[in-house]
């Protein structure tokens, strides 16, 4: 029996990856990662130039990612297809051998692969390697604490709602909020209305060949690319203990 590695690469920038993810993505005699249809793939990205000469790919390309709404019941099959029927395809060629599955930041932090991992359990070994999640690389590029003391910090998704949003907003010091991309204008609405939007970062493409970072007040909404993350940082917040 062969097993499913999963290898975290880290937030983009290949140095950033762990010594024991170089190491298996260097012996990987058999390497699966997701793409967007007639893209390279971020994770595929991430190992240009590390991969054995003779390594077979196997690229599971995402049937839909933008192009019907998330919550449509279409996309929700059309998903649920694509996962199951690689969970088989993965499962077949663990029998005979090692499969290196490509995942950028850490797996376990909503990671792709456990769509896969929760179908393959118990049918073949998995070994997850953890990766440094995107967020962190992003708060490195900022440079500047992003909780501190008894701060209490949010990781928020940008598909959110707009008022869960704010909500959640108003009820953090520090916030990571993720899969900003076409939800910048929303994500800023929020912040907003909250009245954090002074605080907000942008760090778009963290650690990786065109990172940009900038006050989210700063930039122009109508682009952002997939792989952008908006950072609130806490300001160290000191509870007095309850007696
Ligand atoms: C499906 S999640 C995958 C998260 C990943 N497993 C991790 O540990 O960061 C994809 C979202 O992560 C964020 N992201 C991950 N890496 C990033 C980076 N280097 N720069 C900016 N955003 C990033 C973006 O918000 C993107 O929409």
């Amino acid at each position: 029996m062969g097993r499913i590695i999963c290898c975290g690469l880290g937030p983009g920038n290949p140095d950033l990856m762990s010594v024991r993810a170089d190491r298996e993505v260097r012996a990987a005699k058999h390497v699966a990662y997701f793409r967007k249809k007639g893209r390279p793939g971020q994770a595929r990205r991430i190992v240009e130039g590390m991969l054995a000469k003779d390594v077979c790919e196997y690229p599971m390309e995402y049937p839909v990612t933008t192009e019907i709404a998330f919550d449509n019941p279409e996309y929700v099959r059309l998903l649920a297809g694509f996962y199951d029927e690689w969970a088989e395809r993965l499962a077949r060629l663990a029998r005979a051998v090692d499969i290196v599955v490509l995942c950028e930041g850490d797996p376990y932090f909503y990671g792709s692969f456990m769509h896969l991992h929760a179908r393959l359990q118990g049918r073949v070994e998995i070994e997850v390697i953890a990766g440094i999640p995107g967020m962190a690389g992003c708060w490195n590029s900022v440079g500047l604490p992003i909780a501190l003391g008894d701060d209490v910090m949010t990781v928020l998704m940008g598909t959110l709602p707009e008022n869960e949003l704010e909500r959640r907003v108003r009820n953090s010091d520090a916030l990571v909020i993720m899969k900003t991309g076409r939800n910048l204008k929303k994500v800023r609405r929020a912040l907003a209305a909250a009245g954090r939007l002074g605080e907000a970062w942008l760090i778009e493409r963290g650690t990786m060949p065109g990172e940009r970072v900038a006050r989210l007040n700063e930039v122009d909404e109508t682009e952002c690319p997939y792989f952008a993350i908006v950072l609130v940082h806490g300001q160290g917040r000191r509870m007095e203990a309850a007696e």
